[in-house]
């Protein structure tokens, strides 16, 4: 495959250095980064900080990420940075991990939203580096959405959500991982992974021995969660989504209750989702569990034959479903999909951060 550094648009100098200037003055910009686009602002600004909440619609108890170029410019954000939190910042950036660390005092309260830590991160996009190059301040940047839509993966798709609330837009083409960083809290050689992302937790362990390093319990709606982000309601499709796992006859019958509610007039749109021959195992259930049908879907319609069209995307592997999953959640909803069926991932490698956030969309509801 050809490298995706290869496909990817780069601003012209004379547009980043209006955006740097942006960033310098207080305004807000939004830059590409490996995961997903960002809506950056002076993170040693209060004032700035505080236009990303309004643009955004951010509860202000949700602290942002500071990003910067190297480890050096870490420690003029934190209070200690300790051995193993320098040994995965070498090891991983720059690139898709975020740790949570004690933060210096000169850290603006609207950054870390009033918590004695901050979220610090070392982005490896070129288009993001070229901007805290310019801009020469750490930039505080969450996904550049307004809150409750999907982290963008394109420019297009922050531009959809954000509109004239911000003035620059830096296109870097698609992200290539697609799904927010790991965010992971160091303390002492203990590393506990409060958002799953592209840098796993074996990874981790196998790169920096003797850190012991576990997935955070904490589930969205949790009273007390260690990352505020979690207990706010995440992005949901408009389309019900549900997780298939195994190919059953239950999971044909529990695909015709569901198809069954659905009372559209006309063919009812149904999204399937997944990696490679997966996609075909949850069509033939959908086509199955239609034919089980019967009734409603076939009754009262022109034909004899069920109605119903599949939407199908399909990936070639666990990275390019990351890779486009927020994507095509929106392409599903202007399909007016009813229903969209999605391949319920193994938890190896980015699968894990695929999987919290397919049952973030969903809810958790999984039929095999
Ligand atoms: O990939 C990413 O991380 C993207 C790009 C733009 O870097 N950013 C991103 O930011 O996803 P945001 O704000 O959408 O998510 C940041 C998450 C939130 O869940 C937030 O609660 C958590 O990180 N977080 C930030 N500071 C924290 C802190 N001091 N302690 C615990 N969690 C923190
Ligand atoms: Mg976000």
């Amino acid at each position: 495959m050809k490298n995706a550094h290869d496909r990817r648009s780069f601003p012209a100098e004379s547009e980043l250095a209006l955006a740097a200037a942006a960033v310098r003055a207080g305004a807000l910009v939004v830059f590409p980064t490996e995961t997903v686009y960002g809506l950056g602002a002076d993170a040693g600004s209060e004032e700035a900080v505080r236009r990303i909440f309004e643009a955004k619609g951010r509860p202000a108890d949700n602290p942002l990420i500071v990003h910067v170029l190297s480890i050096e410019q870490i420690d003029g954000l934190v209070d200690r940075l300790s051995p193993a939190a320098e040994a995965l910042l070498s090891t991983f950036s720059p690139g898709p991990l975020t740790l949570v660390l004690p933060a210096a005092g000169s850290v603006p309260r609207a950054v870390t939203a009033g918590l004695d830590t901050v979220a610090v991160r070392i982005p490896s996009h070129p288009v993001a580096r070229a901007l805290l190059e310019r801009a020469a301040v750490p930039i505080a940047a969450p996904s550049a959405n307004r809150s409750g839509e999907p982290s963008p993966t394109t420019v297009a798709m922050a531009r959809a959500s954000l509109g004239d609330a911000v003035s620059h837009y830096l296109d870097g083409g698609p992200c290539e991982v697609g799904l927010e960083s790991t965010v992971a809290t160091v303390e002492g050689s203990r590393v506990v992974v409060l958002r799953p992302g592209a840098v796993s937790a074996r990874m981790m362990r196998d790169a920096v021995p003797g850190v012991e390093v576990e997935y955070s319990t904490a589930l969205s709606g949790d009273e007390s969660p260690r990352s505020p982000g979690l207990k706010h309601r995440h992005y949901r499709p408009r389309a019900r989504v549900v997780l298939f796992a195994q190919e059953r006859r239950s999971a044909t019958v529990e695909l015709a209750e569901l198809l069954a509610v659905t009372d559209d007039e006309g063919p009812v749109t149904v999204g399937v989702i997944g990696v490679g021959d997966e996609c075909d195992t949850i069509a033939r259930c959908v086509r199955r569990g239609v034919a089980a049908l019967g009734g409603p879907l076939r009754a009262g319609r022109q034909g004899s034959e069920p109605s119903v069209r599949i939407v199908e995307r399909r990936a070639p592997s666990l990275e390019e479903y990351a890779r486009y999953l927020y994507r095509w959640f929106g392409e599903m909803d202007e399909a007016g999909a009813a229903l969209v069926v999605a391949h319920l991932p193994p938890e190896r490698g980015i699968g894990r951060a695929l999987r919290d956030r397919l049952e973030r969309a969903t809810g958790g509801a999984v039929i095999s």
